[in-house]
This record gives C-alpha cells, structure tokens and sequence, in this order.
C-alpha cells in the first residue's frame, strides 16, 4: 500500500516518513513538492532530504495555475485583516496537485505535517477529504512537539539540519512570504530587520510604475505586456527595493486562536492598490460599496481555503461582471515602503471634469443654484429628530 506525502523536506514532513511506516502500516511512501513560487534552495532541501530517505520523490510546477489564482485575487482586492491571502490561495492548488499524483500512483493514503493548530490542515483537507483516499495527518494525530520530532530524528538518524530552521517558520511563494513563531509569538517583540528578505528597509528613493489592466486583470507593467507569472515575480524585485508590503498584525486564524504573523508581499501590495485606485475611477459609488461586501466574502473563502465553496460562483459572478469596465492604467509611487496611486486614467472613467471643476458654471444645463435645494433639504430628519427630543420634557 503507498501513501503520498505532502513533501518539504523540513523537520515535519520528515518525521512524517517513517512514521507512516511504522504508525499506519503504508509500505511505500512518496513525496510531492508542489512548486508555486519557493525559493531554488526549498526544492534542493527537499531534493537532498528525499534522497537521503530514499523515498521517491516528485515536484510539480503549479507556478503558473497559481499565478492565475493570484491574479484573480486582485480583481476581488482580496485581503483578510490586511494579509493578501498567499499562504491560503496556495494551499488548494497544492493539495490538488498532490492529490493527482497520488492518484496517478495508486495511493490508497495522502498525508500532510501540518500542525493542529494552524489553517492549512483544514485548507488540505477540504479538498482531500472530496477523494476516497485515507486522509493522514501524523503531526497533529500523534500530538508531536518540535522537541519529540528533534529527538525521534536523532535516533533515526535522519537527514534533519538543525541548522537555521526553528528560528522563524517560513512559508513562502509568489504571493507572499510568511514569517512566524520564535520570538515573533510575543505580539510586543519588535522583529528584527533580518526577518525580510523580499523586502529592503524602506529609504527615501521613489520610482513610478506604471500598472496596465484589462478587465480587472493586470496585464503589463511600464507599458510592457508580461504573463501573471512573471508579471509577479518582476514587481516583487521592484517594488520590494523600496520595502513595499510589509504587515506586521495579530490574525484570527480558523480555529480562533489569535496568531502574531508577518508578511511581505510587494507584488500583491502594488497590484491591490494600482486596482482599487482604478475602480475608484470607473466604478460608480453604488458599485464600490456593494462590491466591498462581495470582496470581504471572496477573501474570507479564499482564507478558508474554501475557492470550491459553491458561494464562490456566485461572488465570481458578480466580480466578472463589475471588472467589464476596470480597463485602464494606474501609476504607483513606491517611497518609504508605501505604494500609493499618483495616478490613473480609463476610457471608461465615470469622471467628467468639467462637471467637477470649480471653473465651470453650467453642465448638462444644471447650474450651481441648482444645489441650493438640495442643500435646503439634506439633514432635514436630522434636524428635526433633534428638535423633537429637545423639546420631549425628560420625567
Ligand atoms: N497564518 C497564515 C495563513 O494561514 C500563514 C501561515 C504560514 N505558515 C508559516 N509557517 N509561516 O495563511
Ligand atoms: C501549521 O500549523 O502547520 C502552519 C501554520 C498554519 O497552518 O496556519
């Protein structure tokens, strides 16, 4: 009997192997890497670990699914608490990727080192649990602490370093980069400069750049045409030069446990902002109001790990529909770690400048007198409210 193992090559995941063996009875273990945007020493860690362990081993490149998944976070500005979503938009892609190789290889279980007391579990799970596969998750299962897996990997004599890892948990891919635990748990321990790594402390230099969308979606940047993928990767290195996108917050995580969490994220800062500011623009206030509360839905789903939620549909739905007109160009002022619009322009803009101006008398044959009504009316009810409880004797 085989089992595929969601594979990192990380203390967790390496535990993970035998004990499959040994706790579950599988006969055959495989490991799967999914790639959606780690760094090149991530899959020669797990390549090393994996060969050490001599347990088959696969990688898959789901850079460019996940690109899209990204991409289409944007059109909903997706954000939870102020956190673009990376770690949780990953996770689907990752688990259907594993998923298929398991079934590829005729696996009768599919495992992950998560902890039972983070989010991704659940994200795993959710789509897993969809397949009549042996779902196995030995690290929460076998309630193992850091310690006990440090020891258990000594006297198996596996290939763990204790080198580096154990210092922050790091999660990383195109969308963002999570930094955790250590010192960071306490919420009033100030995180040291070197926890960045997209990110260079924010300085005083400024570049514009300017993003082009098409219906909601990016796509170039600086007059160039460029694929999701690599239209991320290029304003991760740009924007992270002036220390664009970084959070530093408490987050609610799924269980309710309140959790001290770092990001960075560039890329994502840029485009949510760029997009938002171009909305601004073409989007009709009914509009934006009513698409904030179906943003906050579609963020909460993608948190969950949830994209499949029928409710999904739905949102997308709506967020189809209302991105026909996000067409146009913002440009981004990257200075001091902040990304602001200084910029934006739509042939679609529901923005008439002479309506606005103060240089103009008459538009569409309305003059500024006309408003005095409306200025004698608004706060009425108020006003009258007010009146009314003033003059109520109090018992
Ligand atoms: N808490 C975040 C989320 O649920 C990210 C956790 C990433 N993991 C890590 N070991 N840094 O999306
Ligand atoms: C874990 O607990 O395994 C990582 C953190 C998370 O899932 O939120």
């Amino acid at each position: 009997t085989r089992v595929a193992l969601a594979f990192s090559g990380g203390l967790d995941t390496t535990v993970c192997v035998p004990l499959l063996e040994e706790e579950y009875g599988y006969d055959e273990v495989i490991g799967v890497t999914v790639d959606v945007g780690q760094p090149e020493e991530e899959f020669d860690e797990a390549e090393e670990t994996a060969e050490a362990l001599d347990l088959e081993h696969y990688v898959v490149d789901a850079r460019a699914e996940f690109a899209d998944q990204c991409l289409d976070s944007v059109r909903a500005n997706a954000e939870y608490q102020g956190y673009p979503l990376g770690t949780a938009l990953a996770r689907p892609v990752i688990a259907e990727a594993i998923l298929d190789v398991a079934k590829e290889h005729d696996c009768e279980g599919i495992a992950h080192g998560c902890t039972g007391k983070g989010n991704d579990q659940l994200r795993f799970e959710a789509v897993w649990r969809a397949s009549d596969l042996e779902v196995i998750a030995p690290v929460r299962e076998l309630g193992l602490t850091r310690e006990w897996e440090m020891e258990y990997a000594a006297e198996k004599e596996l290939p763990v370093e204790g080198g580096n890892e154990g210092v922050w948990s790091i999660d990383t891919n195109l969308w963002s980069r999570s930094i955790e635990g250590g010192n960071l748990e306490n919420p009033n321990y100030v995180p040291p400069e070197n926890i960045y790594e997209w990110t260079d402390a924010p300085g005083s230099e400024t570049e514009l750049v300017e993003i082009e969308f098409e219906e909601g979606y990016p796509v170039a940047v600086n007059g160039q045409e460029m694929e999701p993928l690599a239209l991320i990767e290029q304003l991760n290195e740009l924007a992270g030069a002036y220390g664009v996108g970084r959070t530093d917050m408490m987050e609610d995580r799924m269980l309710g446990l309140k959790v001290r969490e770092n990001y960075e994220h560039p890329a994502a800062t840029v485009l949510l902002t760029a997009h938002e500011a171009l909305e601004g623009l073409v989007l009709t206030k009914e509009e934006r109001d009513f698409k904030t509360t179906i943003d906050n839905e579609w963020a909460q789903k993608g948190y969950e790990g949830l994209v499949d939620a029928p409710l999904m549909d739905s949102l997308n739905a709506y967020i189809d529909d209302s991105q026909e007109t996000v067409t146009g160009t913002v440009t981004v002022k990257l200075q001091g770690g902040q990304a602001r619009p200084v910029a934006r322009e739509s042939e679609y803009a529901v923005y008439s400048e002479s309506a606005a101006s103060f240089n103009t008398e008459t538009v569409d044959g309305i003059e500024q007198a006309d408003a005095t009504g409306v200025a004698k009316y608004h706060g009425f009810q108020s006003r009258l409210a007010n009146e009314v409880a003033n003059n109520v004797e109090k018992p």
